[in-house]
């Protein structure tokens, strides 16, 4: 059984030629609400990649942004620990996305600030707190401390990016990172491999947009290429990887095939627009899985090299 612990947004997007430049206004098409967060959107995913019984500890405010995010979550089968704050707005994102699939978001966290170390249900019968960074980082690191403390596997996913405290990073099991927060949490700009060098967490992943992912547990290296999607909407692949690897995980599937999985799902939901609306079910994610094949040597090993787990060659060799 998996607890999501974390942030629920109604997300306001709107699609854009570009990403408007700091002080720049663009006029963009259609206003569309989806429900989002990424707490939310990786419970979400979990719940849909089957196999696994998926509960979500979430806040609210007590307007109608609740609403549509409840709906979703339940409708997707995710059982709510629902902490309702009536003096506060449910968290909102405000989300650009270009025409080339990128996008820009400026979270209003509301009532996500709320949440509180009291506000964890009691653990038993989980396997993986599955925490983000959307909720206030104290908090986070009491409900990893306790779960760490009682056998449940703490995964994080560090986003949105922030330097994580020793109190923390101590009690992680699986941190789930992309580049830019890999190297704030390892505090170093050099690769991919030099990053995590520095880190001290058992299994530390990290995705590289459509490149793949990579995984490091203790001295063993992992690289899992891309899978090729024609891209609408960016939004949520990577929540919907964190998700798809977990439900993995505690299906006790072996790494390698996790990291392939979520690979294919977070493709997937880079091809509709929205967040929970994007997330793909299990059935898209095996054709998908049928369907390519990135696992071929040359792709694996440029993604080696851009990792740069490749051996260095010396001068003369
Ligand atoms: O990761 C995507 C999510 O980030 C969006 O759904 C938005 O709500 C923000 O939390």
């Amino acid at each position: 059984m998996i607890l999501v612990a974390g942030s629920a947004n109604l997300d306001f997007v709107v699609q854009v030629q570009h990403i408007p430049a700091p002080g720049e206004t663009v006029l963009g098409r259609n206003l569309a609400f989806f429900p989002g967060g990424k707490g939310a959107n990786q419970a979400i995913a979990c719940a849909r990649a089957g196999g696994a019984t998926t509960e979500m500890l979430l806040a609210l405010g007590d307007d109608w942004f609740a609403d549509p995010i409840e709906d979703s979550l339940s409708k997707a089968g995710v059982w709510m620990h629902r902490v309702i704050l009536p003096k506060s707005r449910t968290g909102a994102a405000f989300i650009s996305v270009s025409d080339d699939a990128e996008n820009a978001i400026t979270v209003a966290p509301g009532a996500n600030s709320g949440l509180s170390a009291d506000d964890l249900p009691a653990l038993g019968g989980f396997t993986h707190l599955l925490l983000q960074l959307e909720t206030p980082l104290d908090v986070v690191t009491e409900y990893a401390r306790v779960a760490q403390e009682q056998g449940v596997k703490v995964v994080l996913n560090a986003a949105p990016a922030q330097n994580l405290p020793p109190e923390l990073v101590a009690v992680i099991d699986v941190l789930i990172v992309n580049e830019g927060e890999l190297a704030l949490v390892a505090d170093h700009d050099g690769d991919v491999a030099s990053c995590l060098d520095r880190v001290e967490i058992p299994c530390v992943i990290t995705t590289l947009g459509s490149r793949g992912c990579c995984a490091k547990t203790g001295d063993n290296i992992i690289v899992q290429p891309g899978f090729t999607v024609q891209a609408v909407d960016t939004t949520a692949a990577g929540d919907t990887f964190c998700g798809v690897l977990v439900a993995a995980l505690n299906q006790k599937q072996p790494l390698e095939t996790a990291l392939k999985r979520a690979n294919a799902a977070g493709a997937l939901a880079c091809t509709r627009l929205g967040a929970q609306s994007s997330i793909p079910n299990r059935a898209d994610v095996e054709l998908l899985l049928q369907d390519d094949a990135p696992g071929d040597n040359t792709r694996a090993e440029a993604l080696r090299a851009y990792c740069g787990f490749l051996p260095k060659s010396r001068p003369g060799d």
